[in-house]
């Protein structure tokens, strides 16, 4: 933050990450507040106009105007920052808000965009459909088979978007092989981290360029607020992000940057819980006969489980199912459930399923979604933080009906 708090912020170098998830980037004002003042300010006001212009100049660092810069944001970017090891964040408005930026501040007509073909719906979107629009090639490739991404690649490339793991099929993609790749073809790898959260998975550290997350998931984590963040060193975020967050104005509001704030300082907690839980499930539903296959990174079974274990701290708290009657079977079992909620968010304390075929999917053709391998009896559950014997209670009966 700038030279206008009144007290500068403390954040020791030495802290660890679950105190920089607490105390990271806390910036109090004169009143020596415990929690985080809340700026709910659209403008600032200046003592002079030469003040004024050399706010404008960049001669002094001060708040401007909030789409620009808020107090409250700015200590939510800071304590992302410090958890997830980046030099720099800028937080949005949503998750797709992040994502659109993360992808279009940095291409022109006549690049070229290669990413995994499993992706959620409105991320697929952006490239296949908008990004398109405007004289930008779209490649798409099978994100676990690194032949097809070497051959891909084998082009010069501006920019390369992976979800890892991807919704709603939990595909695990080798992030340090696709940096190396995407490098070598001169672009940059993005890399939507919302699944692993910066807990369980951290993509700059292993050679991605840029992190994107939907805040409004894990990191609120409540099902308060939309939210999003951009993650990557400060020469992107300051010269290539900056100017066009300024200009096209996806900013978040200092009130859901506040609930974010609080988010993160639980966030550790609650993916331990979600994580625990979210196996405990995984196991159960491994085991049940109407059961054709469980996708949980955390399973031996998960074709990409060894690789998940290199590059992830924790397997997460997203589980997939394919169930062997189609989509009447996938209703049915949404249709008998008494305590997980039907609903097409993720990342909440409470237990959410839903059908991807026809929500979060519905848009894709029909061979898209089953080329990303989401089939009509497919159902994804977020696993929340109830106690997982009630949640396993719950799918075991509405499995019988
Ligand atoms: C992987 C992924 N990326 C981005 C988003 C978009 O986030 P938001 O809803 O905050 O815009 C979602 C939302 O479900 C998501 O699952």
């Amino acid at each position: 933050m700038s030279s206008d708090r009144s007290i500068p912020p403390s954040s020791p170098r030495s802290w660890r990450p679950r105190t920089l998830a607490v105390r990271g980037g806390l910036a109090r004002t004169g009143f020596h507040e415990t929690s985080e003042a809340l700026f709910m300010t659209s403008g600032y006001v200046y003592d002079s106009a030469e003040e004024a212009e050399q706010s404008f100049d960049g001669t002094l660092d001060r708040m401007v105007y909030s789409r620009f810069k808020n107090p409250t944001v700015a200590m939510f970017e800071e304590r992302l920052a410090a958890i997830e090891g980046a030099q720099a964040c800028r937080a949005t408005a949503s998750g797709m808000a992040a994502v659109h930026a993360a992808l279009m501040c940095q291409v022109k007509a006549g690049d070229r965009v290669v990413a995994a073909k499993a992706l959620f719906g409105s991320c697929h979107w952006i490239i296949n459909d908008l990004m398109t629009r405007f004289g930008i090639e779209a490649v798409f490739v099978d994100g676990t088979d690194l032949g097809q991404w070497a051959q891909a690649l084998s082009k010069p490339t501006a920019c390369v978007f992976i979800e890892t793991p991807s919704n709603p099929t939990l595909e695990i993609i080798d992030i340090p092989a696709v940096a190396e790749l995407t490098h070598k073809a001169g672009g940059r790898l993005v890399v939507d981290n919302v699944f692993a959260t910066p807990i369980f998975q951290n993509p700059l550290a292993l050679g991605a360029d840029v992190v994107v997350y939907s805040a409004t998931k894990h990191i609120d984590g409540q099902g308060r607020c939309l939210g999003g963040a951009i993650l990557a060193d400060q020469a992107f975020c300051a010269d290539v992000l900056g100017p066009y967050l300024r200009h096209t104005g996806p900013a978040l509001s200092p009130f859901n940057a506040w609930l974010l704030l609080k988010g993160l300082e639980t966030l550790d907690l609650r993916m331990e819980r979600h994580c625990a839980n979210a196996l405990k499930v995984a196991r159960m539903l491994e085991r049940h006969p109407k059961v054709a296959r469980v996708l949980y990174p955390g399973l031996e079974s998960h074709p990409q489980h060894a690789l998940a274990a290199r590059q992830m701290r924790g397997w997460g708290s997203i589980v997939a199912i394919d169930l062997k009657g189609g989509k009447a079977a996938a209703y049915g079992l949404l249709n008998g459930l008494e305590t997980i909620d039907i609903s097409n968010n993720l990342g909440d304390a409470k237990s959410l399923m839903t059908h991807p075929w026809t929500t979060t999917h519905q848009r894709l053709s029909p061979e898209d979604k089953l080329s990303m391998g989401i089939g009509e009896g497919m159902l994804r559950l977020s696993v929340g933080l109830e106690d997982g014997d009630d949640l396993v209670e719950d799918l075991e009966q509405a499995l019988a009906d």
